[in-house]
């Protein structure tokens, strides 16, 4: 595959990236359109949450790709974003953020970035906008344990210097996605990274919350995991790392 053509759109004000792509991806933008904002007016996370950030304090941005894969293989293309962010950080600033399944990047227990995906179409190919929202000198919201470049290195990134290197990261990984051999790869260091594995989890899903032990990630990206030795299958929920949370009274 050819090298992916960047395209970046700036914004001062704009209410989602992710919602502002996707209106592109319909109208058929090609792959390699980014949208990148100071600040959003209605930022999106995940799970219809709300996703808020003070002006210039966080990258806020969404990436269209196009990758000819299976719907069911959105979630390798949401972790090709999600570790070209890791290793964007690890070569600007030395934090190496580990993953909590799906695609949170956090450093101890503290979220320092996290990613929205979106399909917008299976048409001929699949499109996908993936936003990232990185901390960099705001410190998230109170009410979730999280925490920011800044916070963990002492180092103030601005958010276009950590986008060109996001970018140069994600245009290898990606690229990846386009052969058998290259998905292994992707997988095995997703897995790597993904720090949830081994852990005793409580997931919360929207019908109920289980509590078990992580025992692995399938082909699709899922988590499994086993509950007095019956496995499930999670596609969607909020997982927290129960030990690393202990001490907590809520
Ligand atoms: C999460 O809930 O962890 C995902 C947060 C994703 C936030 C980013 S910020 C840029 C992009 N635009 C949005 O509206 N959301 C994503």
């Amino acid at each position: 595959m050819s090298s992916i053509v960047w395209r970046i759109e700036h914004f001062e004000v704009v209410d989602s990236t992710n919602t502002w792509l996707a209106e592109r991806a319909l109208e058929g933008a090609p792959e390699g359109l980014v949208a990148v904002a100071d600040f959003q007016s209605a930022g999106r996370g995940r799970l219809d949450r709300r996703w808020e950030s003070p002006p210039r304090a966080s990258l806020l941005c969404s990436i269209l790709l196009r990758p000819d894969v299976a719907p069911d293989q959105l979630q390798l293309v949401v972790a090709c974003v999600a570790l070209a962010a890791r290793a964007a950080l690890v070569r600007l600033c030395g934090v190496r953020p580990a993953l909590k399944w799906p695609n949170d990047l956090i450093v101890g227990d503290a979220k320092i970035a996290g990613l929205l995906a979106e399909i917008v179409s299976v048409d001929e190919r699949l499109a996908v906008v993936v936003g990232i929202g990185v901390n960099l000198t705001h410190e998230g919201p109170a009410d979730v344990v999280s925490t920011s470049v800044r916070a963990e290195s002492g180092v103030t990134i601005t958010p276009p210097a950590l986008l060109d290197i996001v970018l140069e990261e994600l245009e290898a990984r990606r690229a990846l996605i386009d052969s058998v051999e290259g998905q292994a790869t992707l997988r095995e260091e997703y897995r790597r990274a993904l720090v949830t594995l081994g852990q005793l989890v409580r997931v919360e899903r929207t019908s109920d919350v289980i509590v078990g032990f992580a025992e692995s990630v399938d082909h699709f990206g899922q988590l499994i995991v086993k509950v007095n030795g019956e496995e499930f299958t999670i596609s969607a929920g909020d997982v927290v790392h129960v030990r690393a949370h202990e001490g907590e009274t809520s």
